[in-house]
């Protein structure tokens, strides 16, 4: 018989006990945006897998309630009042979690924003907020993070949001949103590529619609949000949107040591959006 644990004796285990590819308990996570739906949702999941978390995100309240729930769910939580918009920021978010806990283990980039206007009405600096906080942000948490860990990459994990817009058009006003997800994913590979040989895995995810504050009004019951719904669950395989907590067992994977060998990746959950 062939041994397929062979090559890397310490999978071999792996192979009796599947689920210790998930653990991540004891692991340190930063999470920016953690106060936004998937932020919060990814967080108490965490927490509840004994993670200790640095949250970070612009406003004080939701930041804190939301630390308040990793707490009740058996994380070791602490809170920084910070969105990464410089890399000052960013190193300042890192740094915290340093301080806190030691070297981060994952980094997961949860901000984001989106501003639809259609093209010919879209002010510049519209554009330029979402192409900062969806693509610059994610650039200066990935560079803090490389900084922090130096050396000692193998088995890091860095997980950026972006979203099925990345690869396709919007009519209603993504002329911001669609190219800045379109280089979250070219980040993701070249990070992956880069980064790859210092053993840190960098991928993403890519959702469909899922319900959030970005996305509200879609979920709605009134005439605009009943015809958003119905346009886009038409075009969705499962019929129907997504919610955060969607989002959390591909997480799980892109941040344990199930994904070891995965690498640069845009995996998509989107309820077969993208395959149709
Ligand atoms: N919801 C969807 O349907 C959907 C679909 C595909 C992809 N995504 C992506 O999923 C990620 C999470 O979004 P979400 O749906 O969970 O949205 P959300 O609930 O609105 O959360 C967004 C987070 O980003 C922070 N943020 C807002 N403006 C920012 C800025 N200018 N710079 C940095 N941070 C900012 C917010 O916190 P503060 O305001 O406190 O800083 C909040 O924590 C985003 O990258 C989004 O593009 C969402």
């Amino acid at each position: 018989m062939v041994d397929v644990a062979a090559g890397r004796p310490e999978l071999a285990g792996a192979l009796r006990d599947p689920l210790s590819l998930f653990d991540v308990s004891g692991r340190t996570a930063v999470v920016t945006g953690a106060s936004g739906a998937y932020g919060r949702t990814i967080s108490i999941a965490l927490g509840a897998l004994g993670c200790r978390l640095l949250l970070a995100s612009g406003s004080k309240e939701p930041l804190d309630q939301v630390a308040a729930e990793v707490a009740e769910a058996g994380g070791t939580v602490r809170t920084l009042v910070r969105r990464p918009e410089t890399l000052l920021d960013a190193g300042d978010i890192v740094g915290a979690a340093v301080e806190a806990f030691g070297l981060p283990h994952m980094l997961i980039v949860a901000s984001g924003l989106n501003r639809p206007a259609m093209v010919d009405d879209m002010a510049e600096p519209d554009w330029q907020a979402v192409m900062d906080a969806n693509v610059r942000g994610p650039w200066l948490m990935a560079k803090a993070f490389s900084a922090a860990v130096g050396d000692d990459g193998r088995g890091r994990k860095v997980l950026f949001v972006s979203s099925v817009r990345g690869r396709h058009g919007n009519a209603a006003g993504y002329s911001a949103y669609c190219p800045s997800k379109g280089a979250v994913d070219a980040l993701t590979r070249v990070l992956g590529t880069e980064w790859g040989p210092r053993g840190i895995t960098v991928n993403a995810i890519a959702p469909t619609v899922f319900r959030s504050a970005l996305t509200d009004w879609i979920f709605r019951d009134d005439e605009r949000g009943r015809a958003a719904r119905d346009r886009n669950i038409s075009r969705i395989p499962l019929r129907r949107l997504g919610e955060p907590e969607d989002l959390v067992g591909i997480s799980l994977y892109l941040l344990s040591p199930a994904s070891d060998f995965c690498t640069g990746q845009v995996v998509y959950v989107d309820g077969g959006y993208t395959a149709g």
